[in-house]
C-alpha cells in the first residue's frame, strides 16, 4: 500500500471517530446551506480535521472540500496534487440518528484519481482502491456483481437538495420501477457506489457534487464497475469528474440500465 493510501485511510478513520463521538457527545446543531441543503457543526468540524491534516503533511497540495473550499474550478486547472473531500457523505442520515454516512476522500495526481477511501464508521466498513491495484473493503478485495438481468437487479439512486429539479426524474423513476427488481435510495452516494463495487447493488444512477463521487467512483472502477453517464458529455469535458447525469453499473447491466434512462428521457422530451 502507497503512504499516500496509508494516510488517507488514517485520516477517514480518524475523521470518523470524530463524526461518531459528535452525535453521541454533543448536541448536533445544524442550519440550512442554499436554503435546504442540510449541514451540521460536525461536518464542518470534520471539514476542519481533515483539511488541516492534509495542509500539515502535503502544504503545497490543493484542497476541494464541500464545506471549506467547494471551488469546482480546482479541477479543471489541476497544477498539483488534488485532495477532494466529502467529510460527511450522508448528512441527512447523521442528523437524522441514521447509521449510513461515510468520510469521503478522493486523492487526484497528473489529472487522475489515484486514491478513494470512504469509510462509515458507525458500520466500520472502510471501502479504498488505488488505481489499477484493484478494490477493497477491509482489506479483503471486491467486485461487482455477476447479474446479467436487468429485471432481478437492484438499482439505487438519489434526490437533490433543490426540489426545482425533481420533475425528469419521476419517467426515470417509473421505468426503473417498472423494469428492475427494486429501487433504493439509501441516502449516501459514496456509499450507495462501494455497495455497487461489493456486488450489493447492480446500478446507480444520479447528478451529484464532485465530492460525492470522487473517491468511490475509483473505487467502483477497480471492482470492474462501467463508470459513465446516460446523457451526453459536454465537449472537452473530463468524464471522470463530471457530475451530471452520472451511471455506474456492473458491466453487463451498465448498457441496458442506459438505455433504459434513456428512453425515459427521450419520452419524456429530456435531451
Ligand atoms: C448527499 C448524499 C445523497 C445524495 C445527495 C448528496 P450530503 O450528500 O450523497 O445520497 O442523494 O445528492 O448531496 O449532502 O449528505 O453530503
Ligand atoms: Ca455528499
Ligand atoms: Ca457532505
Amino acid at each position: 500500500m502507497s503512504d499516500i493510501l496509508l494516510f488517507t485511510q488514517a485520516l477517514a478513520r480518524d475523521a470518523g471517530k470524530l463524526i461518531v463521538d459528535e452525535r453521541a457527545n454533543a448536541a448536533l446543531t445544524h442550519e440550512y446551506k442554499n436554503g435546504d441543503e442540510l449541514v451540521t457543526n460536525a461536518d464542518i468540524k470534520a471539514d476542519q480535521f481533515i483539511c488541516a491534516a492534509i495542509a500539515q503533511q502535503f502544504p503545497d497540495h490543493q484542497i476541494l472540500s464541500e464545506e471549506s473550499s467547494p471551488d469546482l474550478g480546482a479541477v479543471q486547472e489541476i497544477t498539483s496534487p488534488l485532495w477532494i473531500i466529502d467529510p460527511i457523505d450522508g448528512t441527512v442520515n447523521y442528523a437524522h440518528g441514521h447509521n449510513h454516512s461515510a468520510i469521503s476522500i478522493a486523492y487526484v495526481d497528473g489529472a487522475q484519481t489515484k486514491v478513494g477511501v470512504v469509510y462509515n464508521p458507525f458500520s466500520e466498513e472502510l471501502f479504498y482502491a488505488e488505481s489499477g491495484k484493484g478494490a477493497f473493503l477491509n482489506h479483503k478485495a471486491i467486485s461487482v456483481s455477476s447479474e446479467t438481468d436487468l429485471r432481478r437487479s437492484l438499482i439505487a439512486t438519489g434526490f437533490p437538495y433543490d426540489k426545482s429539479t425533481l420533475a425528469p426524474m419521476i419517467p426515470r423513476l417509473h421505468a426503473v420501477l417498472a423494469n428492475c427488481a427494486d429501487i433504493r435510495r439509501i441516502g449516501s452516494a459514496a456509499l450507495d457506489i462501494c455497495f455497487l463495487a461489493m456486488g450489493r447493488l447492480e446500478g446507480y444512477y444520479e447528478s451529484l457534487s464532485i465530492w460525492d463521487f470522487a473517491a468511490a467512483r475509483l473505487i467502483a472502477l477497480e471492482a470492474g464497475a462501467d463508470c459513465g453517464h446516460f446523457s451526453e458529455l459536454p465537449p472537452g469535458i473530463d468524464p471522470q469528474f463530471y457530475d451530471r447525469d452520472i451511471l455506474i453499473a456492473n458491466p453487463a447491466i451498465y448498457p441496458l440500465l442506459r438505455a433504459l434512462l434513456q428512453e425515459a428521457d427521450n419520452a419524456s422530451g429530456i435531451d
